[in-house]
Protein backbone atom coordinates (compact mmCIF):
# COMPACT_ATOMS: atom_id res chain seq x y z
CA UNK A 1 0.00 0.00 0.00
CA UNK A 2 1.08 3.52 -0.87
CA UNK A 3 0.04 5.36 2.57
CA UNK A 4 1.75 5.19 5.95
CA UNK A 5 2.12 7.70 8.61
CA UNK A 6 5.92 8.81 7.96
CA UNK A 7 5.06 9.51 4.14
CA UNK A 8 1.95 11.55 5.65
CA UNK A 9 4.27 13.44 8.25
CA UNK A 10 6.88 14.46 5.69
CA UNK A 11 4.32 15.64 3.19
CA UNK A 12 2.90 17.80 6.15
CA UNK A 13 5.97 19.07 7.16
CA UNK A 14 8.48 19.26 4.33
CA UNK A 15 5.89 19.56 1.28
CA UNK A 16 6.60 22.77 -0.63
CA UNK A 17 3.60 25.06 -2.09
CA UNK A 18 0.62 26.70 -0.67
CA UNK A 19 -1.49 24.65 2.14
CA UNK A 20 -4.85 24.78 -0.84
CA UNK A 21 -2.08 22.62 -3.05
CA UNK A 22 -0.95 20.61 -0.66
CA UNK A 23 -4.71 19.77 0.10
CA UNK A 24 -4.83 19.04 -2.97
CA UNK A 25 -1.76 16.60 -3.65
CA UNK A 26 -3.60 14.73 -0.34
CA UNK A 27 -6.54 13.99 -2.10
CA UNK A 28 -5.00 12.66 -5.45
CA UNK A 29 -2.77 10.47 -2.76
CA UNK A 30 -5.81 9.04 -1.01
CA UNK A 31 -7.76 8.58 -4.61
CA UNK A 32 -4.39 5.74 -5.14
CA UNK A 33 -4.30 4.59 -1.32
CA UNK A 34 -8.05 3.92 -1.45
CA UNK A 35 -8.12 1.96 -5.19
CA UNK A 36 -4.60 -0.40 -3.45
CA UNK A 37 -7.32 -0.64 0.00
CA UNK A 38 -9.89 -2.12 -2.37
CA UNK A 39 -7.55 -4.14 -4.55
CA UNK A 40 -6.32 -5.82 -1.06
CA UNK A 41 -10.04 -6.20 0.65
CA UNK A 42 -8.60 -6.62 3.63
CA UNK A 43 -10.95 -4.53 6.62
CA UNK A 44 -7.16 -4.12 8.63
CA UNK A 45 -5.84 -2.09 5.57
CA UNK A 46 -8.96 0.54 5.62
CA UNK A 47 -8.28 0.87 9.43
CA UNK A 48 -4.47 1.93 8.12
CA UNK A 49 -5.78 4.12 5.35
CA UNK A 50 -8.13 5.78 8.02
CA UNK A 51 -5.49 6.42 10.82
CA UNK A 52 -2.54 7.34 7.81
CA UNK A 53 -5.14 10.43 6.90
CA UNK A 54 -7.56 11.23 10.18
CA UNK A 55 -5.54 9.87 12.88
CA UNK A 56 -3.47 12.07 15.07
CA UNK A 57 -0.39 11.75 13.27
CA UNK A 58 -2.32 11.48 9.99
CA UNK A 59 -2.26 13.73 6.69
CA UNK A 60 -5.10 15.54 7.23
CA UNK A 61 -4.77 16.33 10.97
CA UNK A 62 -0.93 17.59 10.01
CA UNK A 63 -2.72 20.71 7.65
CA UNK A 64 -5.58 21.00 9.92
CA UNK A 65 -2.53 21.95 12.46
CA UNK A 66 -0.61 24.02 9.56
CA UNK A 67 -3.71 26.03 9.22
CA UNK A 68 -2.81 27.94 12.31
CA UNK A 69 0.23 29.18 10.99
CA UNK A 70 -0.64 30.40 7.87
CA UNK A 71 -0.94 33.80 7.14
CA UNK A 72 -4.68 35.63 7.63
CA UNK A 73 -5.07 36.01 3.41
CA UNK A 74 -4.38 32.31 2.69
CA UNK A 75 -6.44 30.99 5.49
CA UNK A 76 -9.88 31.46 3.99
CA UNK A 77 -9.10 29.29 0.53
CA UNK A 78 -6.81 27.01 2.83
CA UNK A 79 -9.53 25.97 5.79
CA UNK A 80 -12.08 25.44 3.00
CA UNK A 81 -9.89 22.88 0.71
CA UNK A 82 -8.90 21.40 4.08
CA UNK A 83 -12.19 20.76 5.09
CA UNK A 84 -13.62 19.86 1.62
CA UNK A 85 -10.86 17.57 1.79
CA UNK A 86 -11.38 16.18 5.13
CA UNK A 87 -15.29 15.51 4.32
CA UNK A 88 -14.65 13.37 1.71
CA UNK A 89 -12.25 11.32 3.08
CA UNK A 90 -14.72 10.49 5.78
CA UNK A 91 -16.91 9.62 3.49
CA UNK A 92 -15.06 7.60 1.83
CA UNK A 93 -13.83 5.48 4.78
CA UNK A 94 -17.50 5.18 6.12
CA UNK A 95 -17.78 3.56 2.12
CA UNK A 96 -15.24 1.03 2.47
CA UNK A 97 -16.10 0.02 5.94
CA UNK A 98 -19.29 -1.25 4.44
CA UNK A 99 -17.50 -3.09 1.54
CA UNK A 100 -14.94 -4.82 4.21
CA UNK A 101 -18.05 -6.52 5.82
CA UNK A 102 -18.96 -7.99 2.43
CA UNK A 103 -15.21 -9.10 2.14
CA UNK A 104 -14.84 -10.37 5.25
CA UNK A 105 -18.13 -12.79 4.52
CA UNK A 106 -16.65 -13.62 0.53
CA UNK A 107 -13.40 -14.73 2.49
CA UNK A 108 -15.06 -16.94 5.25
CA UNK A 109 -17.59 -18.35 2.59
CA UNK A 110 -14.07 -19.11 0.26
CA UNK A 111 -12.29 -20.83 3.02
CA UNK A 112 -15.49 -22.76 3.88
CA UNK A 113 -15.04 -25.85 2.07
CA UNK A 114 -18.54 -27.04 -0.07
CA UNK A 115 -20.48 -30.11 1.89
CA UNK A 116 -22.75 -31.42 -0.95
CA UNK A 117 -24.01 -33.49 1.84
CA UNK A 118 -25.73 -30.77 3.80
CA UNK A 119 -29.55 -30.95 3.79
CA UNK A 120 -31.15 -27.74 2.09
CA UNK A 121 -34.01 -27.35 4.58
CA UNK A 122 -34.41 -29.17 7.22
CA UNK A 123 -38.25 -29.39 6.59
CA UNK A 124 -40.20 -27.83 4.55
CA UNK A 125 -43.97 -28.44 4.51
CA UNK A 126 -45.17 -29.51 1.11
CA UNK A 127 -49.23 -30.38 1.43
CA UNK A 128 -49.74 -34.04 0.75
CA UNK A 129 -51.93 -35.50 -1.85
CA UNK A 130 -55.87 -35.61 -1.48
CA UNK A 131 -56.84 -39.28 -0.26
CA UNK A 132 -59.62 -39.45 -3.65
CA UNK A 133 -56.12 -39.16 -5.31
CA UNK A 134 -54.75 -41.60 -3.70
CA UNK A 135 -57.13 -44.63 -3.38
CA UNK A 136 -57.60 -43.61 -7.62
CA UNK A 137 -54.42 -44.24 -8.04
CA UNK A 138 -53.84 -47.15 -6.14
CA UNK A 139 -57.49 -48.32 -7.79
CA UNK A 140 -56.10 -48.17 -11.53
CA UNK A 141 -52.34 -49.53 -10.29
CA UNK A 142 -54.59 -52.67 -9.45
CA UNK A 143 -56.28 -52.86 -12.51
CA UNK A 144 -53.53 -52.32 -14.69
CA UNK A 145 -51.10 -55.06 -13.09
CA UNK A 146 -54.14 -57.01 -14.14
CA UNK A 147 -53.78 -56.22 -17.51
CA UNK A 148 -56.88 -53.29 -17.63
CA UNK A 149 -56.33 -50.43 -19.79
CA UNK A 150 -57.02 -46.56 -18.38
CA UNK A 151 -59.95 -44.90 -20.29
CA UNK A 152 -61.32 -41.81 -19.96
CA UNK A 153 -64.67 -40.21 -21.36
CA UNK A 154 -66.38 -36.88 -20.91
CA UNK A 155 -68.18 -35.45 -17.95
CA UNK A 156 -70.80 -33.56 -19.57
CA UNK A 157 -72.73 -35.78 -22.03
CA UNK A 158 -75.40 -37.06 -24.05
CA UNK A 159 -78.26 -38.80 -22.89
CA UNK A 160 -77.79 -41.54 -25.49
CA UNK A 161 -74.36 -42.42 -23.77
CA UNK A 162 -75.52 -41.72 -20.32
CA UNK A 163 -78.96 -43.65 -20.73
CA UNK A 164 -80.92 -44.01 -24.00
CA UNK A 165 -78.19 -46.69 -25.20
CA UNK A 166 -77.73 -48.27 -21.67
CA UNK A 167 -80.59 -49.80 -21.96
CA UNK A 168 -82.61 -47.06 -20.12
CA UNK A 169 -85.19 -45.18 -23.08
CA UNK A 170 -86.77 -42.29 -22.42
CA UNK A 171 -89.57 -42.35 -19.96
CA UNK A 172 -87.59 -45.75 -18.68
CA UNK A 173 -87.80 -45.79 -14.38
CA UNK A 174 -84.16 -46.54 -13.65
CA UNK A 175 -83.90 -42.84 -15.07
CA UNK A 176 -85.44 -41.40 -11.79
CA UNK A 177 -82.90 -42.94 -9.58
CA UNK A 178 -80.06 -41.36 -11.41
CA UNK A 179 -81.75 -37.61 -11.51
CA UNK A 180 -79.06 -35.35 -13.05
CA UNK A 181 -78.63 -31.47 -13.97
CA UNK A 182 -79.32 -31.06 -17.62
CA UNK A 183 -77.23 -28.52 -19.74
CA UNK A 184 -80.25 -28.22 -22.72
CA UNK A 185 -83.07 -30.81 -22.67
CA UNK A 186 -83.32 -29.75 -26.36
CA UNK A 187 -79.80 -31.24 -27.30
CA UNK A 188 -79.89 -33.98 -24.83
CA UNK A 189 -76.98 -32.79 -23.16
CA UNK A 190 -76.59 -33.45 -19.22
CA UNK A 191 -73.93 -34.19 -16.25
CA UNK A 192 -73.30 -37.79 -16.53
CA UNK A 193 -74.55 -39.89 -13.67
CA UNK A 194 -72.06 -42.66 -13.71
CA UNK A 195 -68.95 -43.92 -15.82
CA UNK A 196 -70.89 -46.54 -17.77
CA UNK A 197 -70.96 -43.98 -20.39
CA UNK A 198 -67.39 -44.32 -20.87
CA UNK A 199 -68.85 -48.12 -21.92
CA UNK A 200 -70.28 -46.99 -24.93
CA UNK A 201 -67.56 -44.53 -25.67
CA UNK A 202 -64.94 -47.31 -25.83
CA UNK A 203 -67.50 -49.98 -27.58
CA UNK A 204 -67.79 -47.69 -30.83
CA UNK A 205 -64.25 -46.50 -30.73
CA UNK A 206 -62.11 -49.66 -30.21
CA UNK A 207 -62.21 -53.10 -31.10
CA UNK A 208 -62.97 -56.62 -28.77
CA UNK A 209 -60.76 -57.86 -26.80
CA UNK A 210 -61.21 -54.84 -24.99
CA UNK A 211 -60.14 -54.87 -20.58
CA UNK A 212 -61.17 -51.20 -19.97
CA UNK A 213 -61.29 -49.41 -16.30
CA UNK A 214 -62.68 -45.89 -17.01
CA UNK A 215 -62.30 -43.72 -13.31
CA UNK A 216 -64.47 -40.12 -13.44
CA UNK A 217 -66.74 -37.82 -11.75
CA UNK A 218 -70.47 -38.14 -12.16
CA UNK A 219 -73.70 -36.26 -10.49
CA UNK A 220 -76.60 -36.89 -8.69
CA UNK A 221 -79.32 -34.34 -7.73
CA UNK A 222 -78.09 -36.03 -4.19
CA UNK A 223 -77.45 -34.57 -0.80
CA UNK A 224 -76.43 -36.50 2.57
CA UNK A 225 -73.75 -37.66 4.91
CA UNK A 226 -73.08 -40.32 2.30
CA UNK A 227 -74.11 -38.82 -0.78
CA UNK A 228 -72.52 -35.64 -2.51
CA UNK A 229 -73.80 -34.03 -5.99
CA UNK A 230 -70.67 -34.89 -7.16
CA UNK A 231 -68.62 -37.64 -6.47
CA UNK A 232 -66.29 -40.43 -8.23
CA UNK A 233 -66.74 -43.58 -9.78
CA UNK A 234 -64.57 -46.29 -11.97
CA UNK A 235 -66.13 -48.39 -13.95
CA UNK A 236 -64.52 -52.04 -15.22
CA UNK A 237 -65.44 -54.04 -18.23
CA UNK A 238 -63.86 -56.82 -20.27
CA UNK A 239 -65.23 -58.12 -23.88
CA UNK A 240 -64.37 -60.96 -25.98
CA UNK A 241 -65.46 -64.04 -26.78
CA UNK A 242 -66.40 -66.01 -24.50
CA UNK A 243 -66.22 -64.12 -21.33
CA UNK A 244 -68.54 -65.48 -18.15
CA UNK A 245 -70.06 -64.38 -14.93
CA UNK A 246 -67.07 -66.40 -13.44
CA UNK A 247 -64.68 -64.44 -14.89
CA UNK A 248 -66.13 -61.34 -13.25
CA UNK A 249 -66.38 -63.07 -9.63
CA UNK A 250 -62.70 -63.91 -10.14
CA UNK A 251 -62.09 -60.06 -10.92
CA UNK A 252 -63.73 -58.74 -8.52
CA UNK A 253 -62.54 -60.81 -5.39
CA UNK A 254 -59.03 -60.55 -6.95
CA UNK A 255 -59.22 -56.79 -7.26
CA UNK A 256 -60.97 -56.39 -4.17
CA UNK A 257 -58.34 -58.55 -2.32
CA UNK A 258 -55.87 -56.56 -3.75
CA UNK A 259 -56.66 -53.08 -2.20
CA UNK A 260 -58.06 -54.55 1.20
CA UNK A 261 -56.21 -57.62 1.83
CA UNK A 262 -55.91 -61.05 1.42
CA UNK A 263 -58.74 -61.48 4.00
CA UNK A 264 -61.14 -59.26 2.15
CA UNK A 265 -64.11 -61.27 1.14
CA UNK A 266 -66.96 -59.67 -1.55
CA UNK A 267 -70.39 -61.05 -2.09
CA UNK A 268 -72.52 -60.20 -4.93
CA UNK A 269 -76.68 -60.01 -4.38
CA UNK A 270 -78.88 -60.33 -7.47
CA UNK A 271 -80.21 -57.09 -8.43
CA UNK A 272 -81.16 -54.90 -11.33
CA UNK A 273 -79.58 -52.50 -13.82
CA UNK A 274 -81.15 -51.82 -17.14
CA UNK A 275 -77.48 -51.77 -19.08
CA UNK A 276 -76.76 -55.50 -17.64
CA UNK A 277 -78.49 -59.49 -17.74
CA UNK A 278 -77.84 -61.13 -15.16
CA UNK A 279 -77.23 -58.12 -12.65
CA UNK A 280 -75.52 -57.82 -9.12
CA UNK A 281 -75.38 -55.41 -6.22
CA UNK A 282 -70.95 -55.63 -5.02
CA UNK A 283 -71.05 -56.05 -1.40
CA UNK A 284 -67.61 -56.20 0.72
CA UNK A 285 -67.54 -57.99 4.11
CA UNK A 286 -67.39 -55.11 6.64
CA UNK A 287 -63.93 -53.14 7.30
CA UNK A 288 -65.18 -52.40 10.17
CA UNK A 289 -65.66 -55.60 12.19
CA UNK A 290 -64.80 -57.98 9.51
CA UNK A 291 -68.05 -59.23 9.42
CA UNK A 292 -69.09 -59.54 12.84
CA UNK A 293 -71.93 -56.97 12.34
CA UNK A 294 -71.92 -53.44 13.56
CA UNK A 295 -73.16 -49.72 13.35
CA UNK A 296 -71.67 -49.17 9.73
CA UNK A 297 -72.95 -52.49 8.43
CA UNK A 298 -76.17 -51.84 10.14
CA UNK A 299 -75.20 -55.61 11.60
CA UNK A 300 -75.52 -57.04 8.49
CA UNK A 301 -71.61 -57.99 8.03
CA UNK A 302 -71.31 -56.25 4.19
CA UNK A 303 -71.01 -52.99 2.99
CA UNK A 304 -72.61 -52.01 -0.41
CA UNK A 305 -69.99 -50.53 -2.72
CA UNK A 306 -71.44 -50.55 -6.04
CA UNK A 307 -72.56 -52.68 -9.36
CA UNK A 308 -71.96 -55.79 -11.56
CA UNK A 309 -73.02 -57.88 -14.39
CA UNK A 310 -73.28 -59.18 -18.09
CA UNK A 311 -73.27 -56.20 -20.24
CA UNK A 312 -76.92 -56.82 -21.72
CA UNK A 313 -77.55 -57.60 -25.55
CA UNK A 314 -79.30 -54.37 -26.63
CA UNK A 315 -76.02 -52.56 -25.29
CA UNK A 316 -73.97 -54.09 -27.83
CA UNK A 317 -76.84 -54.00 -30.22
CA UNK A 318 -77.27 -49.97 -29.25
CA UNK A 319 -73.26 -49.55 -30.53
CA UNK A 320 -74.03 -52.21 -33.46
CA UNK A 321 -71.99 -55.09 -31.99
CA UNK A 322 -72.67 -59.01 -33.20
CA UNK A 323 -74.05 -60.12 -29.45
CA UNK A 324 -73.79 -63.80 -30.21
CA UNK A 325 -70.43 -63.68 -31.08
CA UNK A 326 -69.23 -61.03 -28.15
CA UNK A 327 -70.00 -61.36 -24.37
CA UNK A 328 -68.61 -59.00 -21.59
CA UNK A 329 -69.02 -58.06 -17.68
CA UNK A 330 -69.04 -54.73 -16.10
CA UNK A 331 -68.76 -53.38 -12.75
CA UNK A 332 -68.93 -49.93 -11.52
CA UNK A 333 -68.48 -48.55 -7.83
CA UNK A 334 -67.58 -45.11 -5.89
CA UNK A 335 -63.85 -44.57 -5.64
CA UNK A 336 -65.42 -41.79 -2.99
CA UNK A 337 -66.79 -44.59 -0.80
CA UNK A 338 -63.66 -46.95 -0.98
CA UNK A 339 -61.47 -44.10 0.28
CA UNK A 340 -64.05 -44.02 3.13
CA UNK A 341 -64.09 -47.71 3.92
CA UNK A 342 -59.76 -47.93 3.32
CA UNK A 343 -58.96 -44.75 5.63
CA UNK A 344 -62.02 -45.16 7.88
CA UNK A 345 -63.84 -41.62 7.75
CA UNK A 346 -67.60 -40.94 8.68
CA UNK A 347 -68.94 -38.71 6.46
CA UNK A 348 -68.17 -38.68 2.67
CA UNK A 349 -68.66 -34.56 2.63
CA UNK A 350 -65.71 -34.32 4.28
CA UNK A 351 -63.48 -35.64 1.07
CA UNK A 352 -65.10 -32.08 -0.34
CA UNK A 353 -64.69 -29.70 1.98
CA UNK A 354 -60.78 -28.88 1.55
CA UNK A 355 -60.17 -29.04 5.30
CA UNK A 356 -56.48 -28.75 5.90
CA UNK A 357 -56.67 -30.21 9.23
CA UNK A 358 -58.37 -33.12 7.48
CA UNK A 359 -56.14 -33.48 4.20
CA UNK A 360 -53.07 -33.08 6.37
CA UNK A 361 -53.31 -36.48 7.82
CA UNK A 362 -52.81 -38.33 4.26
CA UNK A 363 -49.15 -39.28 3.33
CA UNK A 364 -47.28 -36.88 0.67
CA UNK A 365 -46.23 -39.97 -1.60
CA UNK A 366 -47.12 -43.23 -2.61
N1 LIG B 1 -73.49 -47.59 -13.34
C1 LIG B 1 -74.08 -48.21 -12.18
C2 LIG B 1 -74.38 -47.14 -11.13
O1 LIG B 1 -73.79 -46.11 -11.16
C3 LIG B 1 -73.16 -49.26 -11.59
C4 LIG B 1 -72.95 -50.43 -12.52
C5 LIG B 1 -71.87 -50.44 -13.38
C6 LIG B 1 -73.82 -51.48 -12.47
C7 LIG B 1 -71.68 -51.51 -14.22
C8 LIG B 1 -73.63 -52.56 -13.31
C9 LIG B 1 -72.57 -52.58 -14.18
O2 LIG B 1 -75.23 -47.34 -10.28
Amino acid sequence: MQHSDQSGKQQSSQAPGSLAERAVAAGVAFTKDVAAARALRSPEGVEALRLSYLGRKGQVTALLEDLRTCSKEDRPAAGKAVNVLKQSIEREIEALKGEAGAWLVAAKLAATPLDIHLPVEPWVPQGSLHPVTLIRREILGEFRRMGFTVYDGPEIDYDFYNFSSLNMPADHPARDMQDTFYISEQEHLLLRTHTSNIQIHCLLNEKPPLRIVAPGRVFRVDSDPTHTPMFHQVEAFVIDRGITFAHMKGTIDAFMKAVFGSSMKTRLRPSFFPFVEPGAELDLQCVHCSGKGCRLCKQTGWLEVGGCGMIHPNVFEAVDYDSDAYTGFAFGFGIDRMAMLKYKLDDLRTLFEGSHDFLGHFPIFT
